[in-house]
Protein backbone atom coordinates (compact mmCIF):
# COMPACT_ATOMS: atom_id res chain seq x y z
CA UNK A 1 0.00 0.00 0.00
CA UNK A 2 1.16 3.29 -0.57
CA UNK A 3 0.13 6.91 0.69
CA UNK A 4 -0.22 9.43 -1.90
CA UNK A 5 -1.15 12.95 -1.03
CA UNK A 6 -2.51 14.79 -4.06
CA UNK A 7 -2.90 18.76 -3.89
CA UNK A 8 -4.54 20.53 -6.01
CA UNK A 9 -4.36 24.53 -5.87
CA UNK A 10 -6.89 27.51 -7.61
CA UNK A 11 -9.37 27.39 -9.79
CA UNK A 12 -8.74 23.50 -10.57
CA UNK A 13 -11.99 22.88 -8.87
CA UNK A 14 -13.39 24.37 -11.91
CA UNK A 15 -12.32 21.84 -14.35
CA UNK A 16 -14.49 20.28 -16.63
CA UNK A 17 -16.00 23.73 -16.68
CA UNK A 18 -12.86 26.51 -17.52
CA UNK A 19 -11.21 26.54 -20.30
CA UNK A 20 -12.37 23.27 -21.77
CA UNK A 21 -10.22 23.68 -24.83
CA UNK A 22 -7.31 24.06 -22.94
CA UNK A 23 -8.11 21.63 -19.23
CA UNK A 24 -10.40 19.13 -21.21
CA UNK A 25 -13.84 18.47 -20.08
CA UNK A 26 -12.56 15.81 -16.81
CA UNK A 27 -13.98 17.15 -13.34
CA UNK A 28 -11.41 16.88 -10.99
CA UNK A 29 -13.95 14.94 -9.06
CA UNK A 30 -13.73 12.62 -12.40
CA UNK A 31 -9.81 12.66 -12.58
CA UNK A 32 -9.86 11.64 -8.24
CA UNK A 33 -12.17 8.73 -8.74
CA UNK A 34 -9.94 7.13 -11.98
CA UNK A 35 -6.81 7.43 -9.87
CA UNK A 36 -8.92 5.27 -7.21
CA UNK A 37 -10.34 2.57 -9.53
CA UNK A 38 -6.67 2.55 -11.63
CA UNK A 39 -4.77 1.82 -8.69
CA UNK A 40 -6.55 0.37 -6.38
CA UNK A 41 -4.23 -0.54 -3.77
CA UNK A 42 -2.58 3.22 -3.01
CA UNK A 43 -4.06 5.23 -0.12
CA UNK A 44 -5.01 8.41 -1.73
CA UNK A 45 -5.28 12.00 0.29
CA UNK A 46 -6.97 14.52 -2.24
CA UNK A 47 -6.95 18.29 -1.15
CA UNK A 48 -8.07 20.63 -3.47
CA UNK A 49 -7.84 24.73 -2.43
CA UNK A 50 -8.11 28.05 -4.30
CA UNK A 51 -6.11 29.43 -1.34
CA UNK A 52 -2.17 29.87 -0.76
CA UNK A 53 -1.65 29.14 3.09
CA UNK A 54 -4.01 26.81 3.54
CA UNK A 55 -2.39 24.48 0.98
CA UNK A 56 0.99 25.18 2.46
CA UNK A 57 -0.86 24.20 6.10
CA UNK A 58 -1.55 20.88 4.03
CA UNK A 59 1.88 20.00 3.01
CA UNK A 60 2.80 20.97 6.98
CA UNK A 61 0.97 17.97 7.91
CA UNK A 62 2.94 15.43 10.14
CA UNK A 63 1.15 12.27 8.39
CA UNK A 64 3.73 10.84 6.78
CA UNK A 65 3.29 9.58 2.69
CA UNK A 66 5.60 7.42 0.03
CA UNK A 67 5.15 10.83 -2.46
CA UNK A 68 3.24 13.75 -3.69
CA UNK A 69 1.44 15.08 -6.31
CA UNK A 70 0.72 18.57 -6.91
CA UNK A 71 -0.76 20.76 -9.64
CA UNK A 72 -0.07 24.37 -8.17
CA UNK A 73 -2.25 26.15 -10.53
CA UNK A 74 -1.16 29.48 -10.99
CA UNK A 75 1.03 29.64 -7.84
CA UNK A 76 3.14 27.72 -9.98
CA UNK A 77 5.05 30.88 -11.33
CA UNK A 78 5.15 32.81 -8.33
CA UNK A 79 4.49 31.21 -5.00
CA UNK A 80 7.65 31.98 -3.10
CA UNK A 81 5.75 30.40 0.18
CA UNK A 82 4.34 27.52 -1.75
CA UNK A 83 8.04 26.81 -2.90
CA UNK A 84 9.42 26.66 0.79
CA UNK A 85 6.86 24.49 2.03
CA UNK A 86 7.57 22.00 -0.77
CA UNK A 87 10.90 21.96 0.01
CA UNK A 88 10.02 20.61 3.79
CA UNK A 89 8.01 18.06 2.35
CA UNK A 90 10.31 14.93 3.21
CA UNK A 91 8.72 12.78 0.35
CA UNK A 92 9.38 12.23 -3.79
CA UNK A 93 7.31 15.53 -5.31
CA UNK A 94 5.62 15.41 -8.24
CA UNK A 95 4.44 19.06 -9.97
CA UNK A 96 2.05 18.35 -12.48
CA UNK A 97 0.33 20.73 -14.95
CA UNK A 98 -2.45 19.75 -17.57
CA UNK A 99 -1.54 21.92 -20.56
CA UNK A 100 1.77 22.32 -22.05
CA UNK A 101 2.53 25.55 -20.29
CA UNK A 102 5.95 26.02 -22.30
CA UNK A 103 3.74 26.67 -25.30
CA UNK A 104 1.14 29.28 -23.60
CA UNK A 105 1.79 32.86 -22.24
CA UNK A 106 5.95 33.71 -21.44
CA UNK A 107 4.43 34.75 -17.61
CA UNK A 108 4.08 30.90 -17.44
CA UNK A 109 7.44 29.79 -18.24
CA UNK A 110 8.89 30.72 -14.52
CA UNK A 111 8.46 27.51 -12.83
CA UNK A 112 9.35 28.53 -9.29
CA UNK A 113 7.46 25.62 -7.49
CA UNK A 114 9.32 23.15 -9.91
CA UNK A 115 12.16 24.02 -8.61
CA UNK A 116 11.55 22.22 -5.22
CA UNK A 117 9.79 19.06 -7.65
CA UNK A 118 11.84 16.47 -8.19
CA UNK A 119 10.11 15.97 -11.28
CA UNK A 120 7.99 17.84 -14.01
CA UNK A 121 4.71 16.23 -15.92
CA UNK A 122 3.01 18.43 -18.00
CA UNK A 123 0.70 18.83 -21.20
CA UNK A 124 -1.18 14.98 -21.98
CA UNK A 125 -4.17 16.73 -20.16
CA UNK A 126 -6.08 14.94 -16.90
CA UNK A 127 -3.36 12.24 -17.78
CA UNK A 128 -0.59 13.46 -16.37
CA UNK A 129 -2.06 12.67 -12.68
CA UNK A 130 -2.12 8.91 -14.00
CA UNK A 131 1.51 9.04 -15.26
CA UNK A 132 2.26 10.98 -11.99
CA UNK A 133 1.30 8.07 -9.90
CA UNK A 134 3.17 5.60 -11.99
CA UNK A 135 6.05 7.36 -11.65
CA UNK A 136 5.90 7.70 -7.67
CA UNK A 137 4.91 3.56 -7.77
CA UNK A 138 8.32 2.87 -9.67
CA UNK A 139 10.24 5.16 -7.99
CA UNK A 140 9.48 3.74 -4.49
CA UNK A 141 10.06 0.04 -6.53
CA UNK A 142 13.49 1.05 -7.17
CA UNK A 143 14.26 2.01 -3.35
C1 LIG B 1 -2.17 24.76 -14.90
C2 LIG B 1 -1.33 25.78 -15.67
C3 LIG B 1 -1.27 27.12 -14.95
O1 LIG B 1 -0.52 28.04 -15.70
C4 LIG B 1 -2.66 27.67 -14.76
O2 LIG B 1 -2.61 28.86 -14.01
C5 LIG B 1 -3.59 26.68 -14.14
C6 LIG B 1 -3.56 25.30 -14.62
C7 LIG B 1 -2.32 23.44 -15.69
O3 LIG B 1 -2.69 22.45 -15.08
O4 LIG B 1 -2.08 23.40 -16.90
O5 LIG B 1 -4.42 27.02 -13.30
O6 LIG B 1 -1.53 24.46 -13.68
Amino acid sequence: MRKILVINGPNLNLLGKREVDVYGSSSLEEINQKLCTTFPKVEFSFHQSNNESEITSIIHTLDSYDGMIINPGALSHYSLKLMDAMRSFDSFIIEVHLSNIFKRDDFRHTMLTAKAAHMVICGSGADVYETAVSALIKKKEKQ
